[in-house]
């Protein structure tokens, strides 16, 4: 997702918004699949069209995906589909996305239609719960065990530390994970008093999380300041 970052940085992440247009315009937009921009532009009305994960970082996911031939992938947080959709159009034809969200009302009214359209329902199976009882549920099939070639993370920020301990479990070693909004609208660098408070809980969650996957031996990482932040992780 994209937040609309707080008044001092209303730049972005980038030094200004015209480079942000830039590389949409030259390098995003004009490669984006049809479908996907069809998700984008029905999610735009939506009151929080910023939770979409940004086309930057969702061109970057794509390529990814493809590079590391992922098959087998796990998504926590759908919102309309966006993230979703770009995965299905990436793997092959029979590869699996295990899509969780603790409500699918948005994916059902918004996304779905695009996807069955798009003839990738086949590739979805979507569960609605929360998270972390379905990575537990898992995880208690051993054959899920080392068995995911990728994971995208877009939910609930203070739970980010508990999906890593167990994605860290699901996946394969060399398996992907990525972390939507690891730079959380720029709030991570800014004098706690000057951070609006509807961030300010989840920016210490995030903060904690960044600090502690630097020192985590069990992965490799690259923070990248694509959307709102996004950091991959390549389990070792
Ligand atoms: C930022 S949106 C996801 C955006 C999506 N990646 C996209 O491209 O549109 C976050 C989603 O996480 C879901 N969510 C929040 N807490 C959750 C939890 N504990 N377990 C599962 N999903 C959760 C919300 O319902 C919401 O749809």
């Amino acid at each position: 997702m994209r937040l609309t970052p707080p008044s001092s940085t209303q730049k972005g992440l980038l030094q200004t918004d015209q480079l942000y247009e830039y590389i949409l315009k030259t390098s995003v937009y004009p490669r984006e699949p049809e479908l996907l921009k069809e998700i984008r532009d029905l999610s735009s009305t939506h009151p929080r069209s910023f939770m979409v994960t940004s086309p930057d970082a969702g061109q970057f996911m794509a390529l990814i995906l493809k590079l590391i031939n992922a098959k087998k992938t796990i998504e926590i947080g759908i919102f309309t589909g966006y993230s979703l959709l770009l995965t299905a159009l990436a793997i092959p034809d029979d590869g699996k996305i295990t899509a969780i969200d603790i409500d699918r009302s948005t994916y059902d009214m918004i996304g779905l239609p695009v996807i069955k359209k798009a003839g990738l329902t086949h590739k979805i199976n979507f569960i609605e719960s929360a998270a972390l009882p379905v990575l537990e549920q898992l995880l208690q099939d051993p054959e899920n065990h080392e068995s995911f070639d990728f994971a995208f993370v877009d939910a609930d920020k203070n739970n980010y530390a508990n999906y890593h301990e167990k994605l860290l479990k699901l996946l394969k070693p060399g398996g992907i994970i990525m972390y939507d909004n690891t730079l959380w609208g720029g709030t991570v660098v800014m004098a706690a008093e000057f951070v609006p408070p509807a961030w300010s809980e989840m920016r210490v969650h995030v903060i904690e999380f960044n600090r502690n996957l630097a020192a985590d031996s069990r992965v490799e990482i690259s923070q990248l300041p694509l959307g709102d932040g996004l950091t991959m992780c390549r389990r070792l």
